[in-house]
């Protein structure tokens, strides 16, 4: 009896943990298994009791860590990426405890998910390298020139003005790589509340237009806001919401076919408020439509180096619209257009 409400009380507890936890004796049979066992292998303990664990779970490479631990009575440490039915990684720690005189041996095994924790190392690891890559780019270019300078061009006076020219060219792109990359990096280090607003969008649609004139005048590009006059006021950061326009803007610009078009749209839904930037440009292959939102993912390395592009542009529109609680999103055929948009809660 005792010993029952003992054990009930041991499966409690064990049922709360973070962790998944397995229990074998010392064949290899299992005594017990817990909650986040059950739930992550879709397994139930009632059928497993006394079976083996490799009849509950098939992973070859688990079955031979756990034989190794039965079979050196040491504590084991191993890392698998195991299919659950979802792809994990798993920290596996399994370690003997019991004395063979009382109760006999038992071998624990714990489970700890490090899937996220991996795939933020990782993330990590490309960014900075992505981060590298991207500045080294016009510094070997700055290099260069300045070396061919030195070496004497700088006496030609021709080559020596479009030399620097170049040079300053690169020198403004690392700049304003240097300034997306630092203004990704504070948003998304800061876990402080961003400051609302309370604001037309018409206002800051203006304003984001405004700043293309030039642009859109040489490219003869026609430009069309539509914004229902009863659309309601937009409670979000007002320059972290124009900057998603800009970006949206320079896009649509950039990518836009001379004597194109672009379009803003806003339409209440019954949630959220939605906002979309279309275009008449190149578009976008479907195989690529799922991966720009990313850092420095370009689709067209050649033509967006040749209009200055870093790949940044769009993963500071997702991270701001995140922030407010709200999706971005897509729609393009290719050579006909893209229409970019976004969403925010309705509050
Ligand atoms: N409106 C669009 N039409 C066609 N392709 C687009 C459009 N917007 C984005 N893309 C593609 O998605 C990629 C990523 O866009 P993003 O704005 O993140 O980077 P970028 O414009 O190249 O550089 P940055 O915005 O940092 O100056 C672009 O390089 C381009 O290939
Ligand atoms: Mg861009």
């Amino acid at each position: 009896m005792n010993e029952k409400k003992g054990k009930g009380r041991l499966k409690a507890l064990l049922d709360n943990m973070a962790e998944g936890v397995i229990v074998l004796d010392a064949r290899g049979k299992i005594t017990l298994i817990n909650k986040v066992i059950e739930i992550i292998f879709g397994i139930r303990e009632e059928e497993l009791l006394d079976h083996p664990l490799i009849e509950a779970i098939r992973n070859p490479e688990l079955n031979h860590f756990l034989k190794e631990a039965l079979d050196t009575r040491r504590v084991r440490e191993i890392e698998l990426k195991m299919v659950t039915p979802v792809e994990r990684i798993f920290k596996i720690r399994s370690a003997f405890f019991g004395e063979e005189e009382n109760d006999g041996k038992w071998l624990l095994v714990i489970f700890n998910d490090v899937t996220e924790i991996r795939r933020l190392e990782k993330s990590r690891t490309e960014f900075i390298a992505n981060v590298s890559h991207e500045l080294r780019t016009p510094l070997s270019s700055i290099k260069g020139y300045v070396e061919t300078l030195l070496e004497g061009a700088v006496d030609e006076k021709d080559n020596s003005r479009r030399f620097l020219g170049i040079i300053e060219e690169n020198a403004i792109r690392l700049d304003r790589l240097i300034g997306d990359i630092l203004e990704l990096s504070k948003m998304e280090s800061s876990s402080v509340k961003i400051s609302k607003d309370f604001f037309e969008l018409k206002e800051i649609a203006k304003k984001a237009v405004e700043m293309f004139k030039p642009d859109l005048k040489k490219k003869k590009i026609e430009t069309e806001v539509n914004i229902p006059a009863d659309f309601p006021r937009i409670i979000a950061n007002k320059d972290m919401l124009e900057q998603v326009l800009i970006n949206l803007l320079d896009n649509a610009l950039k990518f836009n076919k001379e004597g194109g078009k672009i379009t803003i749209t806003a339409e209440e839904q019954q949630a959220s408020l939605k906002i979309t930037v279309k275009d008449t440009g190149f578009g976008i292959p479907a195989e690529d439509q799922p991966r720009i939102f990313e850092r420095f993912y370009r689709v067209d390395k050649g033509r967006s180096r040749e209009t200055g592009g870093t790949g940044l542009g769009l993963s500071i529109v997702k991270h701001i619209i995140g922030q407010h609680g709200g999706t971005t999103g897509v729609e393009s055929r290719l050579n006909e257009g893209s229409a970019f948009y976004f969403t925010l809660p309705r509050e």
